[in-house]
């Protein structure tokens, strides 16, 4: 039984697949399979162990007709077509939950770095210019008691709510549905339109995945109605934010800042976001840590076996 590993997992979940009968192929290397590798490779595969940056279509399932099971490495599944998969019989998993954490903890992370502008001080006490300390040098803005508007209210917006209150900070939310009131009140959290929570709040935090329709959700009428002096997080995809329309708001002085990990056409860079002081910009690590990439390796692999068993995978998008 052919499985496609397309990048280099953590050894302990390449060895359950070998252990369970499973004829493991990839190219063993950290970097990502490119179009052609994947193309190539996929041909005879039952099993497909894929991650964010592979484009799981129609051209993919082609090449592969005895494919049953394409396990994704990552909770976002907007690079996979899981309604043709679905018409050709073939299951697609996620892993959900274990990286709520991660991620919340770097929206956490974007915001105090760009309040407290974090990098910028780093890269000025290495550069020699930390020469003194004076009242009016550096400032930043302060967090605590500020008002934070999460969009989009899944799993990862409710983490990022919860460290909020740990801040004293005002929570508005914006979602399709708001939650009963009395949700509201346990959590600390107001739901706002999406239009108020823009005008209203000194941070704004992106957390809705991908889809036709999040794509630029957030454009240059949204950000126009954002605080001079607020700034937006991004950590969720980053199509979901005109990143033009963003530079030419950073340049004008429409926000005061934006903390992105996620990118409109990652890994490139729209041109001058680079440019700007007033933005940290990170690789797509939201869910880069020890533990929870290991975990979400454990769940790609338990997806991907019970689904070849022809069982019903613990997280599966189409069954
Ligand atoms: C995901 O899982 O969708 C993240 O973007 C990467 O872990």
């Amino acid at each position: 039984m052919k499985v496609l590993v397309t990048a280099k997992l953590p050894d302990e979940a390449v060895r359950k697949l070998i252990l369970a009968g499973c004829d493991v192929d990839g190219h063993g290397e950290v970097r990502p399979m490119n179009r052609e590798e994947l193309l190539a490779r996929v041909e005879g595969a039952e099993g497909l162990l894929c991650t964010i940056t592979d484009r799981i279509d129609r051209e993919v399932f082609d090449k592969a007709p005895g494919l049953r099971v394409a396990a994704n490495y990552g909770v976002g599944f907007d690079h996979i077509d899981v309604a043709e998969a679905g018409r050709r019989g073939i299951l697609v998993t996620n892993t959900p939950d274990v990286l709520t954490d991660a991620t919340a903890d770097l929206a956490f992370a974007l915001i105090l770095a760009v309040a407290r502008r974090v990098v910028e001080g780093d890269r000025r006490t290495r550069s020699g210019q930390f020469r003194f300390w004076a009242p009016l040098h550096f400032l930043g803005t302060e967090v605590s008691g500020k008002t934070l508007g999460i969009v989009g209210f899944g799993r990862i917006g409710k983490a990022v709510a919860r460290r909020a209150r740990g801040f004293d900070m005002q929570v508005l939310y914006t979602a399709r549905k708001p939650l009963e009131k009395r949700e509201e009140e346990r959590l600390g959290v107001r739901f706002a339109p999406l239009e108020e929570l823009l005008a209203q709040s000194d941070f704004v935090s992106l957390h809705v995945p991908l889809t036709p329709q999040t794509r630029h959700l957030i454009g240059a009428r949204e950000l126009s109605l954002m605080k001079p002096s607020a700034f937006l997080i991004n950590t969720a995809r980053g199509p979901v934010v005109d990143e033009k329309a963003l530079v030419e708001t950073l340049r004008g002085g429409g926000i005061r800042g934006a903390g992105l990990d996620v990118y409109e056409n990652e890994p490139e860079l729209t041109p001058g976001l680079a440019d700007l002081q007033n933005v940290v910009l990170l690789p797509h690590v939201g869910s880069a840590t020890v533990e929870t990439r290991t975990r979400m390796a454990e769940m790609a692999v338990e997806n991907l076996l019970e689904g070849l068993a022809g069982r019903r995978p613990p997280h599966c998008l189409n069954w």
